[in-house]
């Protein structure tokens, strides 16, 4: 079966795709892992159902259990990316989804489309497939440097459809069998799985539980169906996820739903899973797994007099991932849209600066600093918020209340 290949992008997102340092990627950063080299052990041995749990929990344990992770996301789970997020609480991380059959065939798109160093662990290295031995090809070379390789199941979108990869496997499940067993019998590292749940219930318990039969040793469920693309529109099916995590012996994870920390604490509670993958919400906040909420979600809150000014904004953390990704360097595409991300509410305030990075067609670090400095300076500045201690005793002397969350947005 073929994959199709990615279309080419715009003139202006060729630019974007040069890598922010050249210089730095020829001579392979002292820390950043030569993957194109990357030569590979004996294969996985075929064990029974009862072993391959036992052996899927002792991995996972051994991982230190892992309870807020970094979704997959294309272009934008990259390596300077997740270190941010893991400064800021988490705990394990995947790459963007690389596409299979380009990985294994093509230098360049490896060099650019996955780095990785030795903090950035535990990590699961996420492809795209549709033909067992092409996805066995491009998983040999990235084994020695992840915890699991994951298998993209989920992807709904038209280029999924076409390349017949992601959430359209969902129509061939043998398929899908048949890339779970080969690399288990494969690799030695672990093989995990992300998937969309199906409409019916049982679909959906049938599915997970073929996939666990065929060596998977973990599972990521999006509690989303393949036409309920908009997360913004559907909320994430907890109650589904849990009938999952019930059903199957090895780790489960859920996806969906997630704004703040509080939401990572509830859908554990509620659906039993072992830890909670977050996309979006990330985006915008790389601190939300240190319990850091932006004005959005912590105004809206009924516990809104709770939060404080949690002495960091978005513009430190663009600063913090500008600086990352000069030590880690990636294409400048990935770094556009992040700043993007992380500063929409900033650019919200003054547009005109946003215009000033859109009309920028070749981007460099000190004009992004630069343009931090000037939001700052306009007075731009959006805290993120943290919830205030509280403390009783000065509760019990009636002191003042704390300081409301400011709703317009502080000089
Ligand atoms: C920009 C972006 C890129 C994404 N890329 C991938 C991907 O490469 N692989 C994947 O399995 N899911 C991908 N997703 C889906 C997310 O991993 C996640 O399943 C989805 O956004 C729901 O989680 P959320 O509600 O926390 O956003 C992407 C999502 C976003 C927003």
């Amino acid at each position: 079966m073929t994959q199709t290949p990615i279309p080419n992008p715009d003139p202006s997102q060729v630019l974007d795709d040069v890598l922010c340092s050249e210089q730095k990627r020829d001579g392979q950063n002292e820390e950043t892992v030569d993957v194109a080299s990357a030569s590979l052990g004996s294969p996985g041995r075929v064990l029974s159902i009862d072993a391959r749990v036992e052996r899927a929990w002792a991995h996972w344990n051994k991982l230190g259990r892992p309870k807020y992770i970094v979704a997959p996301m294309v272009d934008n789970s990259e390596l300077p990316f997740r270190l941010l997020c893991q400064k800021y609480g988490a705990q394990a991380a995947y790459t963007p989804m690389l596409h299979s059959r380009i990985f294994s065939e093509t230098e360049k798109y490896r060099n650019q489309e996955f780095t990785t160093c030795k903090e950035d662990r535990p990590l699961f290295v996420q492809f795209c497939a549709n033909d067992p031995d092409t996805l066995l090809e491009a998983a040999k070379r990235v084994e020695p440097y992840c915890d699991y390789v994951d298998i993209n199941l989920g992807c709904p979108q038209r280029i999924a459809r076409r390349g017949n990869y992601g959430a359209f496997l969902m129509d061939n499940l043998p398929l899908v069998k048949s890339l779970v067993e080969k690399l288990v019998q494969n690799l030695n590292v672990h093989v995990s799985c992300k998937i969309r749940i199906f409409p019916n219930i049982q679909d959906t318990l049938s599915y997970a539980k073929m996939l666990e039969d065929a060596g998977c040793s973990l599972l990521a469920v999006h509690g989303r169906t393949r036409d309920e693309k908009d997360g913004k529109k559907f909320r994430a099916n907890w109650s589904a996820i849990k009938e999952v995590k019930n059903a199957l012996r090895i780790p489960v994870l859920a996806n969906g739903n997630v704004r703040c920390i509080e939401d990572v604490d509830d859908c554990i509670k509620e659906t039993g899973v072992e830890g909670v993958l977050s996309a979006e919400t990330l985006l915008e906040n790389p601190a939300v797994f240190a319990g850091f909420r932006t004005a959005e979600w912590a105004k809206g809150s009924e516990e809104e007099e709770e939060f404080v000014d949690g002495g960091l904004d978005q513009g430190d953390l663009v600063v913090e991932y500008l600086k990352l990704c000069e030590k880690h360097p990636v294409p400048w595409r990935m770094i556009r849209s992040h700043v993007h991300k992380m500063l929409g509410d900033w650019f919200r305030v003054h547009p005109q600066v946003r215009e000033e990075l859109n009309a920028q067609n070749i981007l460099t670090f000190e004009f992004l600093y630069g343009i931090v400095d000037q939001l700052k300076e306009l007075g731009g500045r959006v805290p993120l918020y943290k919830k205030r201690k509280i403390d009783n005793t000065l509760k019990q002397q009636e002191s003042p209340p704390p300081p409301k969350v400011q709703k317009t947005l502080e000089s």
